[in-house]
């Protein structure tokens, strides 16, 4: 199993390091993993003028698995668009077809207080988002900036063929299936056009799984409900933009967007495995970001790319014991809890691996 290694910008490189130690247990513990490093985002405009370098594309490509850390930092801001961190990011899920993104939102008991919402209303949530990430309007063209009578007018273009929206609904009625059964598709339906036929769509593919009950929510209710009472979710399945937001107010459920891992898939199960949370300037190099969200992404490597659900599991079983021993980064302690550094909840992990 090839394992291309993408630490890129900010507090990338410390927490991916984090998440190398733990594969490098699992190699010396007999799995046949090979990693390969290269830049990506600000460190590929640094190292070869391009946010994404053709050698990180191609190693991308030849590998079975990628892990990313975060791209983006404010001395690349001033960039022309196409060279900015971001633009690396977009290019390689779409380089990779990586269309269909899984974003969990999952509480630990123990972390119930760092949540800003009333421990009632989040203690045992396990919610999963299903995000579109290669169509919407992140992609739609035309798309630009020019002058329209005598004044500048900005455009995108929310654009979805049936056969993206099937093809993300499949995966996602496939998750809910291996769930709670309970998939609500999020749309602006009332609104938009191109809601109206994901909506469709969702409902055509609905017929091949029966068993799982389908909803539909307007966006702008989703992210209300989402913060009134996110229980009520097991699956959700969004557009790109959508699911880009929603699952930024779903991460804050469970105390810390430094918690959440995420995996991009296509077609075959190839991945993409990144934490959801940025690049983080303001903290970075001070060994202070939290690595669980890193760590937890091998986890999801595992499970969806590799299929090893037992080490899938072992894996998050030894986040949950350090948590359960009480160690926490800065982002998620709390009074009575014991601060750790970055490498030191890294070096925890692995022990209790
Ligand atoms: C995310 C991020 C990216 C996105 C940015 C960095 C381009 O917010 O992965 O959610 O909008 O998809
Ligand atoms: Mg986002």
């Amino acid at each position: 199993m090839k394992i291309a290694v993408l630490p890129g910008d900010g507090i990338g490189p410390e927490i991916v390091a984090q998440a190398v130690k733990v594969l490098d247990v699992l190699k010396s513990d007999g799995a046949k993993i090979e990693m390969e490093t290269a830049p990506i985002g600000g460190a590929g405009y640094d190292a070869a003028g391009d946010p994404l370098p053709e050698a990180t594309l191609s190693l991308a490509r030849a590998a079975d698995a990628v892990l990313l850390g975060a791209v983006g930092g404010p001395q690349y801001d001033a960039l022309d668009r196409p060279l900015r961190p971001e633009r690396g990011l977009l290019r390689i899920r779409k380089e990779l077809n990586l269309f269909a993104n899984l974003r969990p939102a999952l509480l630990y008991p123990e972390l119930a207080s760092a949540s800003s919402l009333k421990p009632e209303v989040v203690s045992g949530l396990d919610l999963m988002i299903v995000r579109e990430l290669t169509g919407d309007v992140y992609f739609g063209q035309p798309r630009g900036i020019e002058i329209r009578n005598g004044e500048r007018v900005g455009f995108n273009t929310m654009l979805y063929s049936e056969s993206e929206v099937r093809r993300v609904a499949h995966v996602a009625f496939g998750i809910a299936m291996k769930r709670g059964k309970k998939l609500c598709s999020v749309e602006k339906a009332n609104v938009l056009e191109c809601s109206e036929l994901w909506k469709e769509v969702m409902i055509e593919v609905s017929k091949d799984y029966p068993e799982v009950a389908l909803s539909h929510m307007y966006v702008d209710n989703a992210a209300m409900q989402l913060i009134r009472a996110p229980k009520q979710f097991d699956t959700m399945v969004t557009g790109n933009i959508f699911g880009d937001i929603l699952s930024d107010a779903a991460s804050m459920l469970s105390g810390s967007i430094g918690m959440l891992p995420s995996a991009s898939l296509d077609q075959n199960n190839k991945g993409m495995y990144e934490p959801i949370h940025g690049s983080a300037p303001d903290i970075s190099g001070k060994n202070l970001a939290n690595p669980l969200a890193t760590i937890l992404s091998v986890a999801m490597m595992y499970r969806y790319t590799f299929a090893d659900l037992a080490t899938a599991d072992r894996i998050e079983g030894a986040v949950k014991k350090v948590i359960a021993q009480g160690l926490r980064t800065g982002d998620i302690w709390t009074e009575g809890t014991q601060k750790v550094s970055c490498s030191e909840m890294g070096d925890a992990v692995v022990k209790s691996l």
